[in-house]
């Protein structure tokens, strides 16, 4: 479908005739870059927290490996810039970068101080791991299950304070903007199939990836691209959508979405095995399985295809090797991994584990600056939806929960001095209207309790449809015919689906999806080398003297817009 038939808003509505909700602050999702979010804003403003699943259905619970900061004696937040800058392959921003790295050390004392129980050693000192792309051990962890450690105690903090109203399972359409304004938010209420409109002075989208567009994805199903999507029918820049992590050490036993196992265990010494047991990434880089994951998980693509191809084997994967490290370690440091191989059928001390690339994180996302600012302003943008520039071409590990801590926090400290400045008092008493038919002159009520949707298994052949194609020619490796073709088919989906006035939050999602599925196809069209997570067969070589420099898309803008990396 042409950018240009995208429309503004998923549905029709006259805000005059909806439900309305008022705060200063509005707060779209409910992981760590949202629950930091709403608890630091909390001292200085009345807030809305709104989610479309309940406060745990987030990328945040899953994460295993942990966050990484400079804490021991031998590291240093310069040595962490090094490792982001490198793993990052030329697009990172230095300024951003900086922030991040010379903020972590305040945030984890932040999540110490709320109740967070890093893993530690008999001498209380805090266990530091080792992952991909690091120079030396900076990860801090909870077990294997960092993520929901750190989400459990965020929750149990939220739910006390008396500032902050929490709305669970409302699905956000779109955000409102009005004189240009992003001003609040179109709410969908699945339970009475009603729209509900939030205003508030400032929004923070915190509305987490989109790995759900791929067919083989480590994201839980909440992360089908929402905030992108909504943030660029809305006017606001995305930025970089051509880098899509994959994690290499996926557990491959088909099931939806895929458990990963932590590069963690890598760190502790796990070794990748190629059909014939041969340690395939020794020699193709120093840090061996411990390079960064691009550089892995291309490896994987390429051994994965020589082993088909002289018939040793016939599934897509490579083995993980942790036989050689001792049971009681294992069962120490990985609980819920060993649990998880087990219920598959494998034990982590014994078997070689069947593992195979995952798409794992988006890198680009919302154009935002060091305060988290969007190019729309009135909105602000935290965690994995944004785009801060600190990964660049390829995200160094555990620098995600990192970064929602940090630009969280500085959103907040923001706002509390300039929150009132900007706040556009008058969008209160206005009204705003959207027609999508654009056929009838008069503004219609959309009529969401009127099945006109083709049914359930609609739905589910869209989504496989969509997957399919994305898989196909947008994954690990890509070339300009099969970016032509998935675009051709892309658009031609859309066609149909955008025809569709959905009337259920899986509906909405679809469209959502399809939406981010052609943003990231145009990015990557259009970056004619290979950096990072973006390998373009047909332009193997990285380009530095044409391409150090992003690619930014705006539904305005009929081609994209690039901008130079800063200097360091
Ligand atoms: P999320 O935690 O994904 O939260 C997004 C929120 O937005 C959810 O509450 C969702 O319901 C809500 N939302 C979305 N759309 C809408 C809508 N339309 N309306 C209302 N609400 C909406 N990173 C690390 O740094 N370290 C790790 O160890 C690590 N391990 C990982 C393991 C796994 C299996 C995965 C998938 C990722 C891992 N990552 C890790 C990446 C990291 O977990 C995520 O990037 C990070 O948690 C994202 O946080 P977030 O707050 O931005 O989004
Ligand atoms: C992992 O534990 O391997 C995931 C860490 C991350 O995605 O940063």
């Amino acid at each position: 479908m042409a950018f240009e038939k995208i429309p503004r808003y998923l549905v029709s509505f006259d805000t005059k005739n909806l439900k309305r909700s008022e705060s200063d602050v509005l707060i779209i999702g409910s992981g760590i870059a949202g629950l930091t979010a709403a608890l630091k804003c909390c001292q200085n403003h009345s807030i809305t927290l709104l989610t479309k699943g309940e406060l745990k259905e987030t990328a945040t619970w899953y994460a295993q490996g942990g966050v990484a900061t400079a804490m021991s004696e031998e590291d240093s937040p310069e040595l962490h810039y090094q490792d982001t800058m490198r793993a990052g392959v030329g697009l990172c921003e230095p300024e951003a970068v900086r922030v991040l790295v010379n903020e972590a050390r305040g945030a984890i004392e932040d999540l110490i101080e709320l109740g967070v129980d890093f893993d530690r050693a008999l001498n209380g000192e805090i266990k530091l791991a080792r992952e991909g792309g690091h120079s030396l051990s900076r990860i801090l962890h909870s077990g294997d299950t960092t993520g929901s450690e750190i989400l459990s105690t965020l929750v149990e903090r939220i739910r006390t304070c008396p500032g902050i109203k929490i709305q669970e399972n409302v699905f956000v359409l779109d955000l409102l903007t009005f004189k240009n304004r992003c001003v609040g938010a179109l709410v969908f209420e699945p339970k009475n199939k009603e729209l509900i409109i939030y205003f508030a002075k400032a929004i923070i989208l915190a509305a987490g990836g989109c790995g759900q567009i791929y067919e083989v994805t480590t994201s839980p199903s909440i992360a089908t691209g929402d905030g992108i999507a909504m943030a660029y029918r809305a006017g606001a820049e995305v930025c970089d959508l051509e880098f899509i992590q994959f994690h290499p050490t996926a557990l491959d036993d088909k099931k939806s979405p895929r458990f990963l196992i932590t590069e963690a265990l890598r760190g502790e010494g796990a070794y990748l095995r190629d059909c014939a047991g041969k340690r395939f990434m020794v020699g193709i880089h120093p840090l061996a399985e411990l390079a960064p994951r691009d550089i892995v998980a291309r490896e994987m693509v390429k051994v994965i295809q020589k082993c088909k191809a002289c018939g040793k084997k016939k599934g897509d994967y490579v083995y993980l090797d942790a036989t050689h490290i001792p049971e009681e370690i294992l069962e120490k440091r990985f609980p819920a991994i060993c649990e998880r191989c087990k219920e598959s059928g494998y034990n982590l001390s014994k078997d070689l584990i069947p593992v195979s690339p995952a798409a794992h994180y988006v890198m680009g996302g919302i154009k935002i600056d060091t305060f988290g600012r969007a190019s729309l302003p009135g909105l602000y943008v935290s965690g994995e939806v944004a785009c801060t520039g600190i990964h660049g071409a390829n995200r160094l590990a555990s620098n995600s929960l990192l970064e929602g801590l940090v630009f969280s926090r500085r959103i907040c400290a923001f706002l509390k001095d300039h929150i009132n400045a900007v706040a556009e008092k008058d969008v209160f008493e206005g009204s705003l209207t959207y027609d999508l038919s654009r056929k009838k002159k008069s503004i219609a009520v959309p009529d969401l309790s009127a099945d006109r949707h083709g049914g359930r298994q609609d739905l589910d052949k869209y989504k496989d449809t969509l997957r399919k194609i994305i898989s196909s020619y947008v994954g690990v490796v890509r070339d300009k015919e099969g970016l032509k073709k998935a675009l051709a088919e892309i658009s031609k989906l859309s066609e149909e689906v955008f025809e569709i006035q959905f009337d259920e939050v899986e509906g909405f999602e679809l469209q959502n999806m399809l939406i981010v599925a052609e943003l990231i196809i145009q990015s990557a069209l259009a970056r004619e080398e290979s950096r990072g997570a973006h390998f373009r067969g047909d332009f193997p070589e990285t380009d530095d003297l044409n391409w150090k420099k992003h690619i930014i898309l705006r539904r305005d803008l009929r081609v994209p817009k690039y901008m130079k990396v800063k200097d360091a």
